[in-house]
């Protein structure tokens, strides 16, 4: 079945706004996505409600509360597949979860192991590892990409060595939209015995994360890339790595025991979580993925690739334009340059014409030197977007290009 857009539309309150009188056409979902009536009305619940600090009180809004926060895990495993509701830790987003891991790994690595990540990280997903390496005296190594943004697969193969401890890829590159093959890429980097972890800030709005049929040790995301709020996210870890993995953040909540000079942890998931969370995030998250899992998945899926294959195909067939990033399995993204326009006065010129777009580095500033450029302007689409936002993208850009000449 087709995908009814507008009724889709219509429980985004925010999408049926202005900017400066023009009809808001919102590009920019690789930043943030915007948020349905059904996750601003859980976090309004929350605090109109039930407002209470969790597992602490003797007290009927504070047993609300934990129920609340706590079927949101349970949301989050069925929306991942996790094999159990202890693998998912609440972290604050997909970088405080990256930096969980590699907090941990320091200890796990000996001078001279090997951590790889690919060329086409995010910052997140490669200062936290360059920065652990330093710290252990481990070696970071990079796998390729060819010329139109896909990983090298031999070219990762290469970079695999018995000192292999730790492989990093995006499951969705945030500048290029490139999806990568998680699964192959995960089958081979086991074949070293690696740990893999997989950053899925752009992939869990825009694909099916299975993390069993994945086969991957870790999947990091967060709620604001897929129609929640900012401030919270996952760390999925299969249960005998992360019951394993050493603790981080240290304080109340993750504890079994304490005394004046010594402390016992608490089992998963507490032991990774330290102090009060982020409830009404969490709540606000799990209402995202119920919300999500009750739409027709596979409608959104052909939906978000048509829109991307119509305007890969505008971008080709556009004068002037480049598109930086052409891999065959993409989503979501579509990065370009205009002919000798910068990209950062190409987004001004759109977004007075009510198109948001991203411009700049896109955080992956070595991918960018990498491909010879200083940055993009970058269109990123959601499950809400338009062919006619797409047309609207074109002919705004059609606008800056006469302007800018
Ligand atoms: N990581 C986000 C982006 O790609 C902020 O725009």
């Amino acid at each position: 079945m087709s995908l009814n857009v507008q009724a889709l539309r219509k429980q985004f309150p925010i999408l049926s706004r202005e900017v400066d009188g023009k009809p808001l056409v919102y590009l920019d979902n690789g930043a943030t996505t915007q948020k349905p009536q059904a996750v601003i009305d859980a976090i309004t619940g929350f605090y109109t409600e039930c407002n209470a600090n969790v597992h602490r009180g003797a007290h009927a809004l504070s047993d609300e509360s934990t129920r609340r926060y706590e079927a949101a895990r349970d949301s989050v495993k069925r929306f991942i597949n996790a094999a159990k509701r202890e693998e998912v830790i609440w972290t604050a987003g997909t970088t405080e979860s990256i930096n969980l891991v590699a907090n941990g790994l320091i200890q796990r690595m000996d001078k001279d192991d090997e951590v790889i990540v690919t060329e086409l990280e995010h910052h997140a997903n490669l200062v936290t590892w360059q920065q652990a390496c330093k710290k252990a005296g481990a070696k970071l190594k990079i796998a390729p990409i060819t010329e139109t943004g896909e990983l090298d697969i031999e070219g990762f193969k290469d970079q695999l060595s018995e000192r292999t401890r730790l492989v990093a890829f995006p499951h969705v590159s945030n500048a290029l939209g490139t999806v990568n093959p998680i699964v192959e890429l995960t089958r081979i980097a086991k074949t070293t015995g690696a740990w893999v972890l997989i950053d899925g800030a752009q992939g869990i709005a825009h694909g099916d994360v299975d993390v069993q049929a994945i086969g991957c040790d870790f999947y990091a995301f967060s709620g604001h890339k897929v129609f929640a709020p900012t401030g919270v996210g996952v760390l999925w870890g299969r249960f005998d790595v992360l019951n394993a993995w050493p603790v981080w953040l240290v304080g109340g909540e993750m504890i079994s025991d304490v005394e004046y000079q010594s402390a016992t942890w608490g089992e998963l998931p507490n032991r990774l979580e330290a102090g009060t969370p982020n409830i009404a995030g969490a709540i606000g998250l799990g209402a995202a993925l119920e919300w999500l899992m009750e739409q027709d998945l596979d409608a959104l899926k052909a939906h978000e690739q048509a829109i991307i294959d119509y305007a890969m195909q505008k971008g080709a067939e556009f004068d002037g334009l480049t598109l930086i990033g052409t891999a065959k399995n993409k989503i979501g993204v579509m990065s370009f340059l205009l002919d000798g326009a910068h990209p950062g006065d190409v987004g001004f010129i759109l977004d007075r014409q009510g198109v948001a777009i991203r411009t700049g580095d896109n955080c992956a500033q070595p991918l960018m030197k990498r491909l010879g450029i200083s940055g993009t302007a970058r269109a990123s689409f959601s499950i809400y977007t338009t062919f006619d936002e797409v047309d609207a993208l074109f002919a705004a850009l059609k606008k800056a290009q006469t302007m800018l000449a």
